[in-house]
């Protein structure tokens, strides 16, 4: 199975200059926490990863150090992630049918969730980990009045991994771009084109790195479980 990780971000919500993936978690980068649990993973073979040329030498850097055994690819992201993850289809191997895309702020995903997305990828078009929504969602208008209250039983957070029919999710891309869709994740491209997305059970600890607390939590997960393999 083929996997993409989209990189190409900035570390604006973090505060910081550089791009966030980049910020070290216990001593080494977070990108090298995701690329560790993808190599990790018994049904990834191949990992594509999209950065930003200015970061190319630094990935390099985390590249040699992790010595990974899976074939890698640097690709050239984009302006935004739909953007990125569009290149990284482009630059799949050709025989790739079916990838899963893995963003790579999200570098607490385990092994086994990779696999299991891999597993149930091999039975349904397009998926997403996802886990229950704890919080009640409101729905609020620009004046910051809440419209609406949604049932939280049919409420889910969508994570990545993500998975898709490769020949699918690249058409939803090509639609996308047609139409001027925006969208943050690749599953709603493949909602928007009226396909099915399947759930699969994520991870609660699968956190998106995206503020100083985030960095801090991820960082105390890290630590227990680290503790915990002693
Ligand atoms: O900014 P945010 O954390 O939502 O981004 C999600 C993922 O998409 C991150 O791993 C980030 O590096 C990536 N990204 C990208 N290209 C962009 C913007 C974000 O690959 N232009």
């Amino acid at each position: 199975m083929h996997l993409l990780i989209p990189a190409a971000g900035s570390g604006r919500r973090m505060g910081s200059q550089r791009n966030k993936l980049l910020l070290t978690l216990l001593g080494k980068p977070l990108l090298s926490w995701t690329l560790a649990a993808a190599e990790a993973s018994g049904h990834i073979t191949w990992i594509g990863i999209m950065g930003q040329p200015e970061d190319f030498p630094d990935f390099q850097v985390i590249l040699g150090d992790l010595s990974l055994a899976k074939p890698v690819k640097l690709i050239q992201g984009g302006a935004t992630r739909q953007e990125s993850v569009y290149n990284g289809l482009q630059a799949l191997p050709l025989n790739a049918d079916r990838v899963l895309i893995h963003d790579g702020a999200r570098c607490l995903a385990t092994p086994e969730l990779f696999d299991r997305a891999a597993d149930a990828l091999l039975s349904c078009p397009g998926l997403i980990v996802a886990v229950p929504v704890k919080d009640t969602i409101k729905v609020v208008d620009e004046h910051r009045i809440v419209r609406q209250t949604p049932e939280r039983s049919n409420l889910w957070a969508a994570q990545t991994p993500q998975g898709f029919e490769v020949k699918l999710l690249k058409k939803c891309h090509e639609e996308g771009r047609e139409k001027g869709w925006e969208v943050t994740d690749d599953a709603a491209l493949f909602e928007k084109c009226g396909l099915p997305v399947t759930i699969v059970e994520g991870e609660e600890t699968n956190l998106k790195v995206t503020t100083p607390v985030d960095l801090a939590l991820a960082e105390f997960i890290l630590r227990q479980r680290r503790d915990r393999s002693k």
